[in-house]
């Protein structure tokens, strides 16, 4: 736990902080001095990590939500102001993929919800976020994308696209929104140690799975979601105030 005190009096909220990167992100960001929303549509995962959190007594509130449903983010937002006065920064990072596997077995029920989990939610955060980051005159969007984004595996081609989308939303997001000091960068991890692993690889995680997929990375090892929060903590982080409309890959080399 670093005590450096990089995101000292920064509110965050954190989507899909109740596992995973997420979950990282929260920790990475609070040991920082970070105030944040955990906020889950697992209610069970979300608390846990609060409980973490304020345990490390750190400020942290958790709030349940489905990021595809404007409502719900709104109501999120809303939370986030009533409890900390402010919104610096908003981590697009739930999402979801259908498991890997021919492209047309994917029912367009399927491909809807993907869609709104993994894209609509990046505009709704738009919509709920973008009044509140003019208003203060300062706010930033840290989208997760994914390898796939850039570099697609055969079998996730719905996802592929979804994530594709994300970085043509986060530039768009930031050459519009530029003119108003309120950023967007996009992280792009490969593939990680999270519940995520076995619906991209389409079968059983076994070790010769695992080796497959090592093998398409250079630097020869999955991505841990410190490896994603150390990055998000550059893109949150005062310093990082010139930067914006960047997608960095955080994948061992995976996509040079
Ligand atoms: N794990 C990987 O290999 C990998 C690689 C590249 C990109 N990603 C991306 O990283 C992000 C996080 O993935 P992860 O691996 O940490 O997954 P994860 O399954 O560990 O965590 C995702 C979290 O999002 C929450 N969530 C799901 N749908 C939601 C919704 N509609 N509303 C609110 N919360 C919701 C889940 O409850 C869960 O807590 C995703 O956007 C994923 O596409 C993952």
């Amino acid at each position: 736990m670093s005590t450096n005190g990089r995101l000292k009096n920064v509110v965050a909220i954190v989507t899909g902080g109740g596992s995973g990167f997420g979950e990282s992100i929260c920790h990475t960001f609070a040991d920082e001095g970070g105030k944040i929303v955990v906020a889950d549509i697992s209610v069970e995962n979300g608390e846990r990590v609060t409980k973490d959190l304020l345990a490390k007594g750190h400020e942290a509130v958790f709030c349940r939500v489905d990021v595809a449903k404007s409502a719900e983010m709104g109501a999120m937002v809303k939370a986030a102001l009533a409890r900390f006065g402010r919104i610096d920064v908003m981590v697009n990072n739930a999402g979801m993929s259908h498991p890997n596997q021919p492209m047309l077995n994917v029912t367009e029920e399927f491909f809807d919800r993907l869609y709104q989990v993994n894209v609509k939610s990046i505009y709704l955060s738009a919509v709920h976020c973008v009044p509140v980051f003019r208003k203060q005159g300062s706010g930033s969007f840290i989208n997760i994308g994914s390898t796939a984004s850039v570099r697609p595996r055969p079998g996730l081609s719905w996802y592929n696209g979804s994530k594709g989308a994300v970085t043509m939303i986060t530039k768009s997001l930031a050459v519009e929104l530029a003119p108003e000091k309120i950023r967007a960068n996009q992280i792009n991890p490969s593939i990680a140690d999270t519940p995520l692993l076995t619906t991209f690889m389409g079968a059983a995680d076994t070790p010769e799975a695992r080796a497959r997929f090592v093998a398409s990375i250079p630097l020869g090892r999955l991505c841990r979601p410190t490896d994603v929060a150390n990055a998000a903590l550059f893109f949150a982080d005062p310093a990082s105030e010139f930067v914006t409309g960047v997608c960095m890959e955080v994948d061992g080399g995976r996509c040079v």
